[in-house]
């Protein structure tokens, strides 16, 4: 029993039942969505800080221009005026997203994994303008993430391609997929997949930073393919978080998943946004540098390498530039916590900030290290060269040997030189 053995239906197209997720900020970049697509399943790209990734990608000047315009404020705790300019936010959405979608050549799709905890000072505003954009801009589907904002159906209703985008939602439980599903029903308009996560994903987690290791992703994935059979609801479900081998997501597919998301393996393919050195950061990672921990502002607790450069940051909050993170009414518990450390300092002591870290910065520049908990498991997936560092396969590589793996197995990528 292999993947290529299984399809995943989504009105009336056909995928390869692959699904690479959405990592944010430009982790899961163009590239790695493109290679998916070409090989006829679906990648994500994210929405996180898109004018960030625009200026990295394009030159533009979007984090400049904001800066600018908030450059009075940079020592003020009160970050209240700092909004997003949302003529700015359309714009840099609609370019990242037509660069990415512009270059598909295959059969699969490209999705957008759009958080709805990037609250940017503005939640609904902000949210509304990005999914409008991602749909004029050609985008294939939304994944609402990180968040279940749950009027963000309402917040695009309007919108002309409302009922022919591909919507789907991540959940971690029956309790938020009801929840949701109650508006959805309301609206008419029920989503076309639902991703269930487990405790073993990247990224933020759906748990609470005390019971998540309580949970696992089969027991909730069985738990959802009954609601839906109870509620006659056929909507696919595809579940995340572990699934390592081709094997691994053969045996969903059997259970009855329509396809499988993954992400931890391909952190490592070429077309991935890591720097190369913090690839093999991932790969040299033993399970007890694979930790859980609060750092993020988000609230939700958060999977990385303990090695991530962003626990060690002191750095006064780059919200005037920044500020993806922002809630309404300009607050991030960064703020509060750089702020009583600067108070409770003792002169001559460096600045100590334990409990957050500044994220938007932290992904932003590839600091917070997030991985799924399987990361430990990567140098089984790649060649150790001569001078000791791992060989990076391709995205196409990682991909084949999930669709066509058997018996647990991992095809390793084909040497290098130096291999
Ligand atoms: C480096 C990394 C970054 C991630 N960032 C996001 C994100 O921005 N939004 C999101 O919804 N999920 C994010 N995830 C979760 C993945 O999309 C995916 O659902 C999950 O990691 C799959 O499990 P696996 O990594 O064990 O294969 C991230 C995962 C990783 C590994």
């Amino acid at each position: 029993m292999i993947v290529d053995n299984f399809r995943l239906q989504l009105g009336k197209q056909e995928y390869v039942p692959l699904v690479i997720g959405g990592m944010g900020v430009n982790i899961s970049t163009t590239e790695l969505a493109l290679a998916a697509e070409r090989l006829g399943g679906i990648g994500h790209i994210s929405d996180a800080e898109t004018g960030y990734v625009c200026d990295q990608l394009f030159g533009t000047s979007f984090v400049s221009t904001k800066r600018k315009r908030y450059i009075d404020n940079i020592n003020n705790p009160d970050k209240a005026k700092v909004l997003f300019d949302l003529g700015e936010v359309a714009e840099a959405q609609k370019k990242y997203i037509e660069h990415t979608v512009s270059q598909k050549t295959g059969k699969g799709a490209i999705f957008l994994n759009c958080m709805e905890k990037l609250t940017m000072n503005n939640a609904q505003e902000t949210l509304k303008v990005r999914l409008a954009a991602a749909m004029d801009a050609g985008i294939d589907g939304l994944t609402l993430a990180a968040g279940l904002n749950l009027r963000t159906l309402d917040l695009i209703q309007d919108h002309p391609r409302f009922r022919d985008v591909k919507i789907g939602i991540i959940i971690s439980s029956v309790r938020a997929l009801s929840i949701f599903l109650k508006r959805a029903v309301r609206l008419q308009r029920l989503p076309e997949y639902i991703i269930v996560e487990g405790p073993l994903a990247g990224g933020h987690l759906g748990f609470s930073p005390d019971d998540w290791h309580t949970f696992d992703l089969k027991t909730i994935f069985n738990e959802v393919i009954q609601f839906l059979k109870q509620e006659n609801l056929a909507i696919p479900v595809i579940p995340a978080g572990g699934i390592f081998t081709g094997t691994d997501a053969a045996e969903y597919l059997a259970a009855g998943a329509s396809a499988v998301q993954v992400a931890t393996r391909f952190t490592i393919s070429k077309e991935a946004g890591l720097p190369a050195k913090v690839k093999q950061h991932y790969i040299n990672a033993t399970e007890e540098d694979i930790v859980v921990n609060m750092a993020s502002t988000t609230g939700y607790p958060m999977r990385m390498l303990i090695q991530s450069p962003t626990l060690d940051y002191t750095m006064r909050p780059n919200c005037e530039g920044l500020g993806y993170l922002l809630e309404n009414g300009g607050k991030c518990s960064y703020i509060d916590a750089y702020q009583k450390a600067l108070e409770s300092r003792k002169s001559g002591e460096k600045l100590a900030i334990g409990e957050k870290t500044c994220l938007c910065t932290g992904m932003a520049n590839y600091d917070c290290w997030t991985c799924g908990h399987m990361a430990y498991r990567l140098k089984e997936t790649t060649n150790r060269l001569h001078d000791g560092s791992w060989q990076l396969p391709a995205a196409e590589d990682i991909f084949l040997d999930y669709q066509f793996s058997r018996d647990h197995q991992i095809r390793l990528p084909e040497p290098e030189e130096n291999a």
